[in-house]
């Protein structure tokens, strides 16, 4: 029984953190609809990081930090036993680094931005490790 369980959490954790990248478009569309909520805020994470690179790059940083990435504290994950204190200190390093990106005098945006890329990766290395090889394409070299 216990041994059953362990299995079955074991898998989500597997599902939960599977490489995506190379799925073909249709397949990725499927699969998204089956993510959990945590997954789905995760990807708007990705999109929103990726926006403001070439915001950064460009020189015309313009949005404001989105509120909605304080649900980290909140969204349902795939594995819900993976929400520790670990996780809650990594998600608190995150949020902060994401948040200073937006008080960050010009000449240290991309030092700021790259802080909060790597608080993704930090949490990803314990929680994670899948998507790292795509969250490190976020990096300002
Ligand atoms: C506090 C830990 C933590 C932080 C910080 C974090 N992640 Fe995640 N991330 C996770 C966990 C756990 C999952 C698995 C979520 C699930 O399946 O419910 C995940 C999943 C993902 C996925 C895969 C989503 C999918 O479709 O399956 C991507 C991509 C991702 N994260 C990118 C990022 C990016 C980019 C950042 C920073 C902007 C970030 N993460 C910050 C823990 C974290």
């Amino acid at each position: 029984m216990r041994f059953n369980y362990l299995f079955i959490c074991l898998t989500l954790v597997f599902l939960g953190c599977k490489e995506s990248q190379e799925e073909p478009k249709e397949k990725q569309a499927l699969i998204m609809a089956e993510r959990s909520e945590m997954a789905l805020l995760m990807n708007e994470m990705y999109a929103f990081n990726e926006s403001i690179k070439q915001q950064i790059l460009d020189g015309t940083l313009s949005t404001s930090y989105p509120e909605k990435f304080d649900n980290i504290h909140s969204a349902v994950l795939t594995n819900p036993s993976a929400r520790d204190l670990n996780f809650e200190s990594f998600s608190k390093l995150f949020l902060e680094a994401q948040k200073e990106l937006f008080e960050s005098p010009k000449e240290e945006l991309i030092t700021r931005y790259n802080n909060a890329i790597n608080a993704c990766i930090s949490c990803h290395n314990v929680k994670c490790v899948g998507p790292i090889p795509r969250i490190k394409k976020l990096l300002i070299e």
